[in-house]
């Protein structure tokens, strides 16, 4: 998991009970306001990202900085006390109270305010006494166990004596961290958040969805319990998830195989990259996607970058994410065809500035928010599995499951015409032997549809990885106002960040 922060306003999530999908299509859905089975928070994605002052302050913030992170609004206590904490499929504890005097300007100011968590204005918190260091790639937090009822903004479900750290000291955190991954008995001694979800009969199952939404939608949704059938369209491929004993770093984290990575420019004429199959895992937590050196470096040729900054992204030209182009992973029964605007990250300076949003990587392998954005997720912690769909978005019809082996049977409402299965060309692509990429085009910009600008080689060969010790840089402007209202969930969009890499230590 990785992790990135910040600023920038917002949106908001209205936490709301979800219908049943007992009958499982859709149309058939009734909604009830006290129907448990699931809690839905659907996000509201506010466009307003004029932030930057000028051009010296946007070319400060760029680096070290990406733009999407993904918070949820907790009540814990009695009475409820509202904490933002960041959304992360990448770890698997909850923990409030970041130091916020231990980082610097707008990330100080953000960091504040997510909120903290005032152990002795709580009458049911009890503390555990225990003590735990959790560390990530960037950041790390001292906390002390406590237990106590958290609920979620909007919803009547109210969980009791949730296990969760209280940080006694943290570096480099502007917020808590909710982790959604693996609980008791597989990443945690104890019932996490997402067990307690199901252990305390607000879900029927111990599953969630995960639909961050398209940049341009600037709408999405997470279903603790159930799912979103106005996400999608056909059936939900079942991935399963590799083992722990079997995944490349032998931690328990929501690891899938990639069969290949290809690219389909607006010419329709896909070429898939070699070595290209390769493990990977599923982390919100990252805005960005990270990806072997050789291959990360195959891809951002033909995006015609100029080989990678100091901090490791890629430049590319911001005209390309007008371009009818995609960069397709092929998973077992279906490809997310992920289009070029959705991959860039884009700074909303003047001019804007653009970024490829897949990083290289020795270390983590893995699929962020700039690969999420476009996939609709189903985490089955059950049956163990990612059920996963290309990404649409026909209205909103959230619905409990009662048996996770209604998964099979759910079917997305959403028209046919995007579906990412349906691709004949994908289809091809994934059977392309990796030999045939030696007869690929010289890498230019042309390979990705805009007119060459001549060729490049990445200067570097080796893209130096934000490493661990990274300190965030300060924006120099002020944070705007990323929790106006009340909320759920805040995407924030932002510009700031801490790029960091997830690394649980256990
Ligand atoms: C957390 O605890 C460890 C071990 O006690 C200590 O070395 C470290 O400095 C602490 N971290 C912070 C941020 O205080
Ligand atoms: C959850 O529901 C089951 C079956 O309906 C019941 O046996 C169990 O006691 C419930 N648990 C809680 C914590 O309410
Ligand atoms: C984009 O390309 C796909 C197929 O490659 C095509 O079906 C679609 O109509 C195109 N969209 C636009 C806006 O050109
Ligand atoms: C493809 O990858 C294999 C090993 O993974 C390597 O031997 C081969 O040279 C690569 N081909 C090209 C065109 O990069
Ligand atoms: C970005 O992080 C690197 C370390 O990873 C640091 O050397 C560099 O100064 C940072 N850049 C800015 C602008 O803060």
């Amino acid at each position: 998991m990785a992790f990135s922060f910040l600023l920038l306003p917002t949106v908001l999530l209205i936490p709301l009970f979800c219908r049943h999908v007992t009958a499982l299509q859709a149309t058939a859905l009734r909604q009830t306001a006290h129907d448990p089975g699931c809690v839905h928070l659907p996000v509201i994605h506010s466009t307003n990202v004029n932030y930057f002052s000028s051009k010296r302050a946007v070319q400060l913030q760029l680096a070290n900085r990406s733009d999407v992170a993904y918070y949820a609004q907790l009540s814990i206590g009695t009475p409820p006390q509202p904490v933002f904490v960041q959304l992360d499929t990448g770890s698997f504890e909850l923990w409030v109270n970041p130091d916020c005097t231990s980082i610097t300007g707008a990330d100080a100011a953000f960091c504040e305010r997510t909120g903290q968590f005032d152990t002795k204005k709580s009458s049911t918190a009890i503390s555990l006494g225990a003590t735990k260091t959790l560390q990530y790639g960037i950041g790390s937090a001292n906390i002390t166990y406590f237990t106590d009822t958290i609920t979620l903004a909007g919803s009547s479900a109210a969980l009791q004596a949730v296990q969760f750290g209280v940080a006694t000291a943290s570096q480099d955190a502007s917020s808590g961290i909710l982790g959604i991954g693996y609980g008791k008995g597989i990443a945690t001694n104890y019932p996490n958040f997402i067990d307690q979800l199901r252990a305390q009969n607000v879900t029927r199952v111990k599953a969630y969805t995960l639909a961050l939404g398209s940049k341009d939608v600037e709408e999405g949704v997470i279903v603790f319990g159930g799912v979103d059938t106005s996400k999608f369209a056909g059936k939900l491929a079942k991935l399963p998830i590799i083992p722990a004993a079997q995944s490349p770093d032998g931690v328990p984290r929501f690891w899938v195989e990639m069969q290949s990575v290809s690219m389909t420019p607006p010419n329709g004429v896909s070429h898939v990259y070699n070595a290209s199959s390769t493990p990977l895992f599923f982390d919100s937590g990252s805005t960005m996607t990270l990806l072997p050196p050789d291959l990360t470096n195959a891809i951002a040729r033909d995006f015609g970058a100029q080989g990678p900054d100091a901090n490791g992204f890629f430049r590319i030209d911001c005209a390309l994410t007008t371009l009818n182009g995609t960069v397709d992973f092929a998973f077992d029964g279906v490809t997310i065809k992920v289009p070029y605007k959705e991959l860039a990250r884009e700074v909303a300076s003047s001019p804007p500035v653009c970024f490829l949003g897949i990083m290289s990587s020795d270390r983590f392998t893995l699929l962020g928010d700039t690969f999420l954005r476009s996939a609709y997720a189903v985490f089955d912690l059950e049956t163990n599995a990612i059920w996963l769909s290309q990404a649409e978005n026909c209205g909103s019809s959230p619905a409990a499951l009662n048996n996770i082996q209604d998964l099979a049977a759910v079917t997305g409402k959403c028209g046919v015409t995007e579906a990412a299965d349906k691709d004949t060309s994908s289809t091809a692509v994934s059977s392309v032997a990796p030999e045939s990429a030696e007869a690929l085009p010289a890498p230019t910009a042309s390979t990705v549809g805009l007119a060459a600008t001549g060729t490049t080689s990445p200067g570097r060969t080796t893209p130096t990885a934000p490493t661990a010790s990274t300190t965030p840089t300060t924006p120099s402007s002020s944070a705007g106002s990323c929790f106006r209202g009340q909320a759920g969930i805040v995407w924030v969009v932002g510009v700031m960040m801490l790029l960091h890499m997830l690394k649980l230590v256990l």
